[in-house]
């Protein structure tokens, strides 16, 4: 098959199960609905047991797809990253979206938390990934250093960015009116990434008029995941909501 503009990117990403893990659902729902899960780590490692083992628990026990992506960070690949773990999550979102069967895959979401979040935002907000949905938890969303999360940033784009992508890897500039519904989970006074993130966010969803739902608790640590077992700040209910009735 002769090579499209679209798939150039992704002909040098390694793709393996090392890479993209697969848990597909013991009981499925019959919903046709994946998603893809992008663990956070400061762009410095990823966060597969927590983050990520927590969430392929969530949607597997409800029924749902889940893939989980092990992309490139600054403990196992050069720096600055970019643009190798955007290259990463759109070529894998495309790729299961390529060996999925449609019957078994109508619709595809991206789950990031904290720098996983910064990914997942930035995906979820580029039309060529044609995602249907996106869960951001305590995300990383800016790269003004006003309020981004500083280790992130020199990760992903080194000590000294030009303004111009500055601007373009914050999120928050990236909305449009193609942007798919969006859930927003962050504690208020989250000490590793400010709430201000979220806030960017939503503000530019609100902007385009695109639909979101944030779940923004008063008191609660960066990292928490899906807070299991914690009453005041788990958000498995919420996130239930979302994926039943805005999708
Ligand atoms: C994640 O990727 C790193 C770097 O390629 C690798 O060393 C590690 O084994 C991978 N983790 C898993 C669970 O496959
Ligand atoms: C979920 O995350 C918590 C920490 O928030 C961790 O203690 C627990 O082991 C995780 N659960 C799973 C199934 O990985």
């Amino acid at each position: 098959m002769a090579a499209t503009a679209s798939n150039r990117p992704c002909r040098n990403i390694n793709l393996d199960s090392t890479k993209l893990a697969y848990y597909p659902a013991p009981e499925p729902n019959g919903l046709g609905i994946g998603v893809l899960v992008v663990p956070g780590g400061g762009y410095s490692h990823v966060s597969l047991d927590r983050e990520g083992s927590n969430s392929t628990l969530y949607l597997n026990t409800r029924g749902y797809d889940a893939w989980v992506l092990n992309y490139s960070v600054a403990e196992t690949s050069p720096t600055p990253l970019y643009p190798v773990p955007l290259n990463e999550a759109l070529c894998a979102a495309q790729h299961i979206r390529r060996t999925t069967p449609k019957s078994k895959l109508s619709k595809l979401g991206i789950w990031g938390y904290s720098a996983g979040g910064h990914l997942a935002a930035v995906t979820v907000t580029n039309p060529a990934a044609a995602l249907d949905f996106g869960i951001l938890a305590y995300p990383v969303i800016s790269m003004d250093s006003a309020i981004t999360h500083a280790g992130s940033r020199t990760n992903l784009l080194g000590d000294n960015p030009s303004p111009e992508l500055v601007w373009q890897m914050s999120a928050e500039n990236r909305v449009s009116n193609s942007t798919p519904p969006v859930f927003v989970y962050h504690s208020a006074n989250d000490a590793t990434v400010p709430v201000e993130n979220t806030l960017r966010f939503i503000g530019a969803m609100t902007e385009h008029s695109r639909p979101y739902q944030a779940l923004i608790l008063p008191d609660g640590a960066h990292g928490i995941a899906l807070a299991l077992g914690d009453p005041e700040r788990n958000w498995e209910g919420e996130l239930d909501r979302f994926l039943t009735y805005s999708i």
